[in-house]
């Protein structure tokens, strides 16, 4: 039978007897390809690097965090700064797959990159059940291409190992609480970033509106005393509105507080958060950003069938 202690004995057996040479694997800080660097690092010790890609499309203060997060479980770190290189290929990028394949593609690009500089063989990648199954894996249609998947070029010099490729977010968060791995309970944050919660092009104006959004909308959530949905953020829509702020005309965008509840991310419902806190999230992002954002609106939708995310 299947327990977080067997699938961890199970699966680090499993790693030693793949991995034969020096192995990268591209860490985001979250919870998934948290877990498989855990299990890969006791399994082949200081022959794994752990590679975090700072895309500019992280939340407010993320990189530093991860950067200690990371190497506070003893992983041997290299931080790669490359959000100039990420918002210039999005540039015109308005469809929501082109986006996430080239964001893939990226990835991809820079992880190759240094896995020559540490003559690595193997590429470790925290994909979970859903990544595939939603990339064309396991529906009749591809829903969206999550970018650990959609970004595979068809040929790859490295050698590709996911050790968690059968597994769902529940069973993940187990094995990282057994594992006393601090993001345990962090929410998840998808591989293309913020990216993906801009609707139509990702310009770095959009991106500094949605990431204090975003960090609105988690920050009023977390203060409140309601009980944290499974997953909340802000996406920004590229459509504008006319609203006043203080005395002058304002046509600026809307932006969409999205909250859920969900267990392996499959399905979802929308988070019934009181309206109180609703009004308090709008309130701080039309005072923050009024002359850019005028108007918030709240996401009734569940999934199916909408996604979590927007695009
Ligand atoms: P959707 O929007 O497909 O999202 O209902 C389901 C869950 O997956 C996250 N998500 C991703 N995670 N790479 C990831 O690692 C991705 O490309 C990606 N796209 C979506 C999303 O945040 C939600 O928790």
């Amino acid at each position: 039978m299947y327990s977080p202690e067997k699938f961890v004995q199970e699966t680090i057996q499993n790693l030693k007897e793949t991995i034969k040479g020096k192995a990268i694997i591209g860490a985001s800080g979250g919870v998934d390809s948290t877990v498989a660097a855990v299990l890969c690092s006791r399994a082949i010790g200081d022959q794994l690097v752990a590679v975090y890609v700072d895309t500019g499309y992280m939340r407010k203060g993320e990189g530093e965090e991860i950067k200690k997060a990371l190497t506070g479980l003893g992983l041997d770190l290299r931080y790669i700064e490359a959000a100039r290189e990420f918002s210039d290929a999005l540039k015109g990028i308005v469809d929501p797959e082109e986006k996430r394949k080239i964001i893939g593609h990226k990835f991809i690009e820079i992880f190759e990159r240094e896995a020559k500089k540490e003559r690595a063989e193997y590429l470790i990648q925290g994909t979970i059940a859903p990544d595939w199954i939603e990339s064309g894996g396991g529906l009749r249609d591809t829903i969206k291409s999550h970018h650990n998947v959609g970004g595979l070029p068809k040929k790859m010099d490295l050698k590709l190992v996911e050790p968690l490729r059968d597994l769902y977010k529940d069973e993940i968060r187990e094995i990282a609480e057994y594992l006393n791995i601090p993001s345990a309970q962090r929410q998840p944050f998808p591989g293309p970033g913020l990216a993906i919660r801009i609707m139509g092009e990702a310009t770095p104006g959009r991106t500094e509106i949605i990431r204090e959004a975003c960090a609105i909308v988690e920050g009023e959530i977390e203060k409140s005393s309601i009980e944290r949905p499974w997953q909340y953020f802000a996406v920004l829509l590229p459509i504008k509105s006319v609203g006043v702020h203080g005395d002058v005309r304002a046509y600026g965008y809307t932006i969409v507080v999205r909250a859920v509840e969900s267990l392996d991310a499959m399905t979802a419902q929308y988070s019934r958060i009181p309206h109180e806190v609703l009004e308090r999230i709008s309130l701080r992002i039309t005072n923050t950003m009024g002359d850019k954002v005028n108007r918030v609106v709240y996401d009734i939708t569940n999934k199916p069938p909408g996604t979590i995310e927007w695009e």
